[in-house]
C-alpha cells in the first residue's frame, strides 16, 4: 500500500479525534458555552450512533454546508462517543444535509425545501430510497447550518429523534450583535476582559476564538456582527485598517455572519481631510461613495454601517442644521448599490434641550417618518432612557409606520450588576417584546414583537434586532457562566421574538449543565426570578437611573452635581419631602402622550398604572396608597427587602446544587451570588438611608435600619471599576 501524504494526515487526525473523544471529560471552564455536546446516557448514545453513523453531504457543498457537517461531526462525536463518517453515497442510516434537487431519494421534499425562507430549515426523520435517514433540509446552505445546530439542540433537549418533524424560519431578517469594542481592545461597558478582536495582530494572526465565536453565533442564527464601538473612531475606515476588518469577515463568513462597522459621522473631515462633513456637501457625498466602494472591493459581502450621531457628544447632522434623515442619506446612498444596510441609532438626547429626556428621541425622529432611505433601519433601544433594569417600551415602536425600526437590547449588564450579579435577561426582553403598543397602521395585535418582525405591517420591510454584546476574551466569554445565557436568549429571541424566556432558559440549561432533571429545573427557576430580584433591590416601582456616576455600579441616588441635569439620579427620582417619582403624566412632562391613546390613558393615572411602572410615570406623596394597601414609603422599603430576600433565596438554591454541578462552575457562581447578596443589601440600605434623609419619615415598625450612615454610602467609591 502506498501511503500518500493526505492518507497519513487523515490517519493522524482520525487518531487525534479518537483520543479526544475517549479523553476524560474536560474541565468545565465555560469555554464550550452551550455547545459542550456532553455524552448522552448510554442507551441514547448507542441509538444516536446507529442513527447518525454517517453524515451525507453532496460533493459540491460550499463553505456553510461544510461548516454544518463539521458541527454535526463534532456534536455527534461528543454526544454518542463515536465520530460519524462523512460520505455522499446513499446507504445505511445517515444524517443528510439536503438542498433542493441534490438527492434523488429526497425529491418529494423539494417543494417544501424551496418554500423555506432564507435561513429556514426542516428536520425530519424518514425513510427515503430504502434507507432510514435524518434529513436536515433547507433552501440554501445557511439553512443547513442553522438546521444542523437546531438538530443538535433537539438531541440534547429531549426531542423524539425517531419521529422528528420540525420546520422553522427566522422571523427577523437581521439578527445582530453590536460589539462596543474599541480599537485598543478595551470594551465600553464590557465585563468579560479585553475585546476578542486582537486588532494589533490582525490580519496576519487569527485567534481560533474567532471561529468558536462564529459557531456560537451561528447556533443561534445570528447573521450580522458590528465589530466596534458606537462611539467610533475615524481610523476604523482607514485603508490601512480595512484589511483587518476583511480578515474577521473571512473568519465569520463560513458561519453565515456579515461584518458591519460603526462609523463616525465626521469621518469625511477627520479621515478624508475635507472642509466639513455636511451631508449636503457634494464632496462629502463623493467621499462616502468612494470609501464604501473601497470597503466592498475588500469585503464583497460587507454588511453596512451603524451610526451614533448627535448623541452624548458624537458628531452628527445637527452640527450642520440637518435632520437625522438628511444626515443618513449620503451613507445610505453609497451603501445601497452594494446591498449594504445603514443602521441609524435613535439613542439621542440633546445637551441644549431641557425637555424630559424620555421624550427627546421621539421628538427628533417621529416627524421624519417616511423620510429615511429604503436601506436604512432606525435602531431604537427597548426603553426611552437607557437599558434600565425596567423601562416601559420605547414610544417610538409603532409610532413610525413608514420607517423600518429595529430593536436594540443590551446583553452586557451595564445597569444590572455587570457580570457579578446573576440576572437572566430573558424575562426582560420578553416583557418588552410582548407589550402591546396599541398603535394603528397594521393588522392584528401591535405588539413590539410584531412591529419588529414586520408581521404587523406585512409589507416585506427590512427587520432587525440587535443586542449589545457581552463577549470578551475571558475564558468563559461572558465574564460569568450565567451571562452566557443572556447571549443565548438574545439570539433565540432575535430569531423569533415570540419565544418564551422560560423555555429558552430550559434549553440553555439542558445544554450547559450535565445535571439531573430536578437540579436543572431548579436552575431554570433561579434564572427566571433573577431579573425581578435586581429590579427590586435596585430600582423598584418604576424608579430608574439611580446608579453611581460613570461606571454605573452601585447606588448613587444622591448625585446631583453633574454638569447636565439628566446625568443626575435626582433628576429621575425627584424625591423630596412631599413625594417621589417623575411626573410624566399630562400634569408633568406629558411623555405619556407619545404612546397610543389607550396606552397613554392607562399610564396617565396612577390608579391604572401597573405598580412596576408607578414612579416612572408619576410623582406621588409618600403616603400614596399602593394596590397592596400599603402606603408608598413602607411599600417601597418592602420592595427593597423583597429583592434582598430573593437574592438570598437564589444563593441558597444554588448552594443546594453543590456536588451536582461540576466543581469549577459551582464555585464560581457561588462566589458571585455571595457578592450579589452583599451588594443587594448595599443597594437597599443606601436607598433607604437616602430617601429617609429626604422625607424625614420614621422607618416602619419591624423594618431594619440601614447598616451604615448615609454619609458612609456616599463616601464609597470604586476606583478602576470597569
Ligand atoms: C449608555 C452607555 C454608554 C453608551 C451609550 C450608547 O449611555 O453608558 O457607554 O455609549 O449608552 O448607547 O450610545
Amino acid at each position: 500500500m502506498r501511503l500518500t501524504g493526505s492518507f497519513v494526515l487523515r490517519l493522524f487526525s482520525g487518531l487525534v479525534a479518537a483520543l479526544l473523544i475517549s479523553a476524560p471529560s474536560r474541565a468545565e471552564d465555560g469555554y464550550q458555552l452551550w455547545l459542550r455536546y456532553a455524552a448522552l446516557p448510554q442507551a441514547e448514545a448507542q441509538a444516536l450512533s446507529r442513527q447518525a453513523g454517517r453524515v451525507l453531504l453532496p460533493p459540491e457543498a460550499g463553505a456553510m454546508a461544510q461548516a454544518a457537517a463539521e458541527e454535526l461531526e463534532r456534536g455527534i462525536a461528543g454526544l454518542s462517543g463515536r465520530k460519524p463518517a462523512r460520505g455522499s453515497a446513499w446507504q445505511g442510516p445517515a444524517v443528510v444535509l439536503a438542498l433542493p434537487g441534490q438527492w434523488a431519494a429526497l425529491q418529494p421534499l423539494d417543494a417544501d425545501l424551496k418554500a423555506l425562507r432564507e435561513g429556514g430549515y426542516l428536520l425530519r426523520t424518514m425513510t427515503a430510497g430504502g434507507q432510514r435517514v435524518t434529513v436536515i433540509g433547507a433552501a440554501s446552505e445557511r439553512g443547513l447550518l442553522y438546521g444542523s445546530f437546531a438538530w443538535l439542540r433537539a438531541l440534547q433537549t429531549g426531542a423524539d429523534l425517531a419521529r422528528l418533524d420540525q420546520r422553522a424560519e427566522p422571523k427577523v431578517a437581521w439578527r445582530m450583535l453590536n460589539h462596543w469594542d474599541n480599537l485598543d481592545r478595551t470594551v465600553e461597558r464590557g465585563y468579560a476582559g479585553q475585546s476578542i478582536w486582537n486588532w494589533w495582530e490582525l490580519p496576519d494572526m487569527r485567534s481560533t476564538r474567532y471561529r468558536d465565536y462564529a459557531r456560537a453565533n451561528a447556533s443561534l442564527g445570528i447573521n450580522g456582527v458590528v465589530l466596534n464601538n458606537v462611539n467610533s473612531k475615524p481610523e476604523v475606515l482607514a485603508s490601512s485598517w480595512l484589511p483587518k476588518v476583511a480578515a474577521i469577515a473571512e473568519e465569520l463568513r463560513p458561519y453565515g455572519q456579515k461584518v458591519f462597522l460603526s462609523v463616525r459621522f465626521s469621518s469625511p473631515k477627520e479621515l478624508g481631510g475635507l472642509a466639513n462633513s455636511d451631508p449636503a456637501n457634494p464632496a462629502v457625498r463623493a467621499w462616502w461613495q468612494a470609501k464604501v466602494d473601497e470597503v466592498y472591493r475588500l469585503i464583497p459581502d460587507f454588511g453596512g454601517f451603524l451610526v451614533k450621531a448627535n448623541s452624548e457628544g458624537q458628531p452628527g447632522p445637527h452640527d450642520y442644521g440637518r435632520s437625522h434623515a438628511e444626515g443618513a442619506a449620503p451613507m445610505a446612498d453609497a451603501l445601497r448599490p452594494h446591498g449594504g444596510l445603514l443602521i441609524w441609532r435613535a439613542f439621542v438626547y440633546s445637551e441644549a434641550d431641557a425637555t424630559d429626556r424620555a421624550k427627546q428621541a421621539y421628538q427628533q425622529f417621529v416627524p421624519w417618518d417616511g423620510q429615511f432611505a429604503s436601506n436604512v433601519v432606525v435602531q431604537v433601544k427597548n426603553g426611552a432612557i437607557d437599558f434600565q433594569p425596567r423601562e416601559p417600551f420605547h414610544p417610538m415602536f409603532g409610532a413610525m409606520p413608514k420607517t423600518q425600526l429595529g430593536m436594540e437590547f443590551q446583553i452586557t449588564k451595564e445597569y444590572l450588576g455587570f457580570a457579578t450579579h446573576l440576572a437572566y435577561l430573558g424575562p426582560m426582553y420578553e416583557e418588552v417584546l410582548r407589550a402591546d403598543t396599541q398603535q394603528p397602521g397594521g393588522t392584528g395585535r401591535a405588539t413590539v414583537a410584531r412591529i419588529l418582525d414586520g408581521s404587523f405591517y406585512g409589507d416585506g420591510r427590512v427587520t432587525m434586532m440587535a443586542g449589545v454584546a457581552n463577549v470578551g476574551s475571558e475564558r468563559n466569554w461572558s465574564g460569568s457562566h450565567f451571562d452566557q445565557a443572556n447571549w443565548y436568549v438574545f439570539g433565540r429571541m432575535a430569531w423569533d421574538p415570540e419565544l418564551k424566556s422560560e423555555a429558552i432558559a430550559r434549553e440553555w440549561v439542558q445544554q450547559t449543565f450535565s445535571a439531573p432533571q430536578p437540579a436543572r429545573e431548579s436552575i431554570v427557576q433561579l434564572m427566571q426570578g433573577s431579573r425581578e430580584a435586581v429590579v427590586n433591590y435596585m430600582t423598584p416601582l418604576g424608579l430608574h437611573h439611580l446608579m453611581a456616576t460613570s461606571h454605573h455600579y452601585g447606588p448613587g441616588l444622591w448625585v446631583s452635581e453633574l454638569a447636565r441635569p439628566e446625568w443626575n439620579p435626582v433628576y429621575y427620582h425627584r424625591a423630596d419631602k412631599g413625594g417621589i417619582g417623575f411626573d410624566r403624566s399630562p400634569s408633568g412632562s406629558n411623555a405619556v402622550a407619545q404612546y397610543a391613546p389607550a396606552v397613554a390613558a392607562r399610564w396617565a393615572r396612577p390608579a391604572t398604572t401597573e405598580p412596576e411602572l408607578l414612579l416612572w410615570f408619576h410623582h406621588l406623596p409618600w403616603d400614596y396608597k399602593l394596590p397592596s394597601g400599603q402606603a408608598l414609603w413602607p411599600g417601597l422599603i418592602a420592595q427593597y427587602d423583597l429583592g434582598v430576600r430573593q437574592v438570598g433565596e437564589m444563593r441558597a438554591r444554588w448552594d443546594r446544587l453543590k456536588g451536582v454541578i461540576d466543581a469549577e462552575r459551582f464555585a464560581d457562581v457561588a462566589a458571585r451570588l455571595k457578592a450579589q447578596e452583599r451588594e443587594a443589601q448595599w443597594w437597599r440600605d443606601a436607598s433607604v438611608a437616602y430617601f429617609q434623609s429626604v422625607n424625614g419619615l420614621p422607618l416602619p415598625a419591624g423594618v431594619a435600619a440601614p447598616a451604615l450612615k448615609l454619609e458612609d454610602y456616599k463616601a464609597r467609591h470604586l476606583p478602576y471599576a470597569p
